[in-house]
């Protein structure tokens, strides 16, 4: 077994205590000079809480040695995007909230690092000559992949809220790559499914021998991705341009160029993350800010509180309770598939979707006894232009100023497309797969769209990632969280809300507790879907199952729903929590 990799020395990192003495005199320096003061210091210490360890360790790392939570958040990206190429990667994108405040005023700033189509995608790019979609064809080709955001949100990120030298950020990636990484029985595990999948498909569709160079090993094996730790050090020397101008940008087009991908030089060269508008409500008195367009994390989020809002609760994990939210959810989705799409190219209704009264209309739908068809579901209807993965990953971090990161990245499905760029050592992403490549008819994920979301060229594709906090009623920040898992985001965080706010549960409790997803399109056979976890300690009670059949529910299982990071703030102390169904870490610094 090789040796647990020793991120940082902590003896030497470890941040000094201030005195009072020393304190006036930073001040009356800082203030002569100009410079900014000491932030003030308001819990005891920060956390990160991160989908794994090895990359929570690098967070604490850096907040040890003075860095915010966003100087901890650009690290821990990184490092992800070596030890989690699973779920992120520089070929990636993503969404991040920020909650700062010293700003003074409550707000939360949003980034949206969400890939773009490149220019030459076309609408139906998909289709085969009888306009039916080419199973996978947006999945596991050069095609599938958006161009990515991963490098420029980080830069935007830093940018505005860093501290520390960008350089320093990207050193624990580049030592991660270089020297290696331990591989838990987890991310072995995902390897070599992931490996047997691109093996099994058909021939024409893939060249995916890159990806068995690159990534394997098993539980314990060191992994070593040199050509990925050039890339890192590339973009720690040079900054983010050097992702999208220089050498890595000439190496991903040659990559392109090999295998009849769509993206070029001038695609990557116009890349931009965009800070946007955060959505928001408020759910029992509490705070709730999420993810606006082109994620439709933030809005279904709201219209599902809303919803819930308008419910006493039945007890958590009951039949009623699956089934209440079960119906909640099939409206959710089925306005999140007829009216959510990239703001840039389409008009989001997000003031009429996360209106309360629509959500006691919507509410008033739902019969508490019985069950509705989900053929018979209707997304709501607005004047246009009215005013106003499953294998995805999220960390969340808390400094001890009370600074706050939520962020949730992704290549899409598990190792993205499975392509990696050859000499730059990163997996680029599937994401042109959650554009609705036709009409009604689902993504991978099971979920529909319409014309809100058909692909053109530079759009971003509709998610559902759902990075999100939650404030007291008082306006203290209670909740950073967030999740992978496509669709059941939405759900998962929702689950862990109600659990919290409605149940009085801590953060652990309402993590670990079993959960079910709803996600409206029936299937092809008609079928009212409803998916709930096969893991033992995630499986709900033979009876609860029993009576939700009973209502006419088919139920499905999946392994798990959800890999939840999140951080809870209660009396100054900030508690961080990782999920038990995958590997995750927390660490202090
Ligand atoms: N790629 C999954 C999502 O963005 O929802």
């Amino acid at each position: 077994m090789a040796p647990r990799l020793q991120v940082e020395n902590r003896s030497v990192i470890r941040r000094q205590r201030l005195t009072p003495f020393t304190l006036l005199i930073l001040l009356v320096v800082a203030s002569a000079c100009g410079g900014p003061t000491p932030r003030e210091t308001t819990l005891a210490r920060g956390v990160v809480s991160a989908p794994e360890a090895q990359a929570a360790e690098v967070g604490a790392a850096i907040l040890r040695q003075g860095g915010n939570a966003v100087d901890a958040a650009v690290a821990v990206q990184f490092a992800l995007c070596v030890t989690n190429g699973f779920g992120a990667g520089l070929g990636g994108g993503g969404f991040m909230l920020v909650h700062d405040p010293a700003a003074g005023d409550g707000s939360v700033a949003t980034l949206d690092y969400r890939e773009k189509a490149p220019a030459a995608a076309t609408r139906d790019m998909f289709l085969d000559e009888n306009g039916e979609v080419i199973q996978n064809m947006g999945l596991y080709t050069p095609l599938a992949s958006g161009v990515p955001g991963t490098v420029r949100g980080m830069a935007a990120a830093w940018e505005r809220y860093g501290s520390l030298p960008w350089s320093r950020l990207l050193e624990p990636a580049v030592r991660l790559a270089r020297v290696g990484f331990v591989l838990d029985s987890w991310t072995a595990d995902s390897l070599k499914k992931s490996s047997d999948k691109f093996a099994a498909l058909p021939a024409p569709l893939l060249r995916h021998v890159e990806f068995d160079d690159y990534y394997g090993g098993e539980t314990g094996a060191v992994l070593q991705l040199p050509d990925l730790a050039d890339t890192l050090e590339r973009i720690a020397r040079e900054g983010a341009d050097e992702f999208y101008l220089g050498h890595t940008a000439e190496l991903l087009v040659q990559e392109m160029e090999r295998n009849g991908g769509l993206i070029t030089a001038a695609d990557l060269k116009a890349y931009q993350a965009v800070w946007r508008e955060p959505v928001e409500t408020r759910y029992r008195g509490y705070r709730v800010v999420s993810m606006p367009p082109p994620s439709s994390g933030g809005i279904a989020l709201a219209e599902f509180l809303n919803m819930a809002e308008t419910f006493p609760l039945p007890l958590s994990h009951s039949a009623e309770q699956i089934h209440l939210f079960a119906e909640i959810a099939k409206r959710v989705f089925a306005d999140r598939a007829e009216h959510m799409g990239d703001p840039d190219f389409h008009h989001n209704p997000v003031a009429q979707l996360t209106d309360k009264r629509y959500a006691r209309e919507r509410a008033a739908e739902v019969n508490r006894h019985e069950r509705s068809d989900p053929a018979s579901i209707r997304a709501g209807e607005f004047p246009p232009n009215g005013a106003e993965g499953r294998d995805t990953t999220h960390f969340s971090i808390v400094d001890d100023h009370g600074m706050a990161v939520a962020n949730t990245t992704t290549l899409n499905t598990a190792y993205g497309s499975g392509l990696v760029v050859d000499g730059a050592g990163f997996l680029l992403n599937s994401q042109m797969d959650d554009f609705s490549a036709k009409p009604g008819v689902p993504n991978d994920y099971g979920v529909t769209g319409s014309e809100a979301n058909e692909i053109a060229p530079g759009k971003r594709p509709l998610s559902s990632m759902t990075p999100t906090m939650v404030f007291e009623p008082a306006g203290a920040l209670l909740l950073v969280l967030g999740s992978p898992g496509g669709p059941s985001i939405i759900s998962t965080v929702a689950q862990v809300i109600v659990h919290v706010v409605d149940g009085h549960q801590d953060l652990k409790a309402a993590v670990d507790l079993p959960r079910f997803h709803h996600q409206w399109p029936p299937s092809p056979e008609g079928e009212d879907l409803l998916l709930v976890e096969s893991q033992p300690e995630y499986s709900l009670p033979g009876d609860v199952l029993a009576e939700l059949s009973r209502l006419g529910y088919t139920i499905r299982t999946r392994e798990n729903l959800g890999d939840v990071q999140a951080v809870m703030i209660q009396d100054g102390v900030a508690t961080g929590v990782f999920d038990r169904r995958r590997t995750g870490g927390v660490a202090y610094p």
